[in-house]
């Protein structure tokens, strides 16, 4: 396993192998990487020759300067954490070396980014799709990998591979969980005891959810959904929607065509969670 800082050595590496017909699995990440990660990275190993991972904490895709500063760097442990899988390159540049300029480049996702995570953190889809698309274009890789948590991000990298005509395949990846039921994300780490302990409320909850959804209208499951997170104290919801998983709009009632999924962000003190359940009525 390579370490590499710079886009000129990266990409000077990945030439030689793509010279030589190796495919490319790309695994971009914000590191404190954690066994939903290295699920992502194995699923590269299966499919690819060459498997790159990225690290890079990206600070235009940030709404909040504080979540911004309170982000977890680890790339020392990350490291460790890769080495006994197959991970043939880190790529861990600097702020510098990734935008040398403010990127002032607005990109149009339409209904994709103004609801859920879209309403409550502006901006923040359009710094995804500048390092994405940064990414993309010093990688170059043949297939990309992407978790199912970050359910609304998969659709505007999907959006935006179709929009921009990137020749990559990305690859979505199921959610990992701890044994509690706690979609594991590099946030879980900020969570103080007493709000980690609650946290297994949200995944308990929507499989609830799931179950209650044959008998109850999709109105009343969002009411449940809220109420029974919302009367641990602990936890709040910022949002609770519905939605269908190919334009993410709220659905009205469960005859709607096509999937459905329900996707969450909750704030356990001052770390905000998401989640999502599919609805497959
Ligand atoms: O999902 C993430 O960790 C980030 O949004 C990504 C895709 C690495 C871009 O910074």
């Amino acid at each position: 396993m390579e370490l590499y800082t710079t886009i000129a050595s990266i990409k000077e590496a990945l030439e030689i192998g793509r010279s030589k017909g190796f495919t490319i699995g790309f695994v971009p990440t914000m590191g404190a990487l954690h066994i939903g990660h290295l699920s992502l990275v194995e699923e590269a190993g299966k499919l690819c020759d060459i498997v790159v991972v990225s690290i890079f904490v990206n600070p235009t895709q940030f709404n909040d300067p504080n979540d911004l500063a309170n982000y977890p760097r680890t790339l020392e442990s990350d490291m460790k954490l890769l080495s006994p899988i197959r991970c043939d390159c880190v790529f861990a540049p600097t702020v510098g070396e990734m935008y040398p300029d403010p990127d002032q480049r607005k990109f149009d996702f339409g209904n994709l980014e103004r609801v859920m995570e879209g309403r409550f953190r502006p901006g923040h889809f359009n710094g995804v799709a500048q390092i994405v698309s940064k990414l993309f274009d010093i990688i170059r890789p043949n297939k990309a990998f992407f978790g199912q948590k970050d359910f609304q991000q998969l659709a505007i990298i999907n959006e935006l591979v179709r929009q921009k005509g990137y020749p990559v395949e990305i690859i979505p990846c199921p959610i990992v969980r701890e044994n509690d039921g706690l979609a594991m994300s590099s946030r879980n780490r900020l969570l103080l005891p007493q709000y980690r302990e609650c946290a297994p409320l949200i995944y308990i909850t929507l499989l609830e959810a799931k179950k209650l959804s044959s008998k109850k209208s999709v109105e009343e499951i969002r009411e449940y959904v809220v109420d029974q997170i919302n009367g641990s104290n602990l936890l709040e919801v910022e949002y609770f929607d519905i939605v269908d998983d190919r334009y993410l709009t709220s659905i009205e009632n469960w005859s709607t065509s096509g999937g459905k999924i329900g996707c969450i962000a909750v704030f356990a003190g001052k770390v905000r969670l998401i989640d999502n359940i599919i609805f497959d009525l």
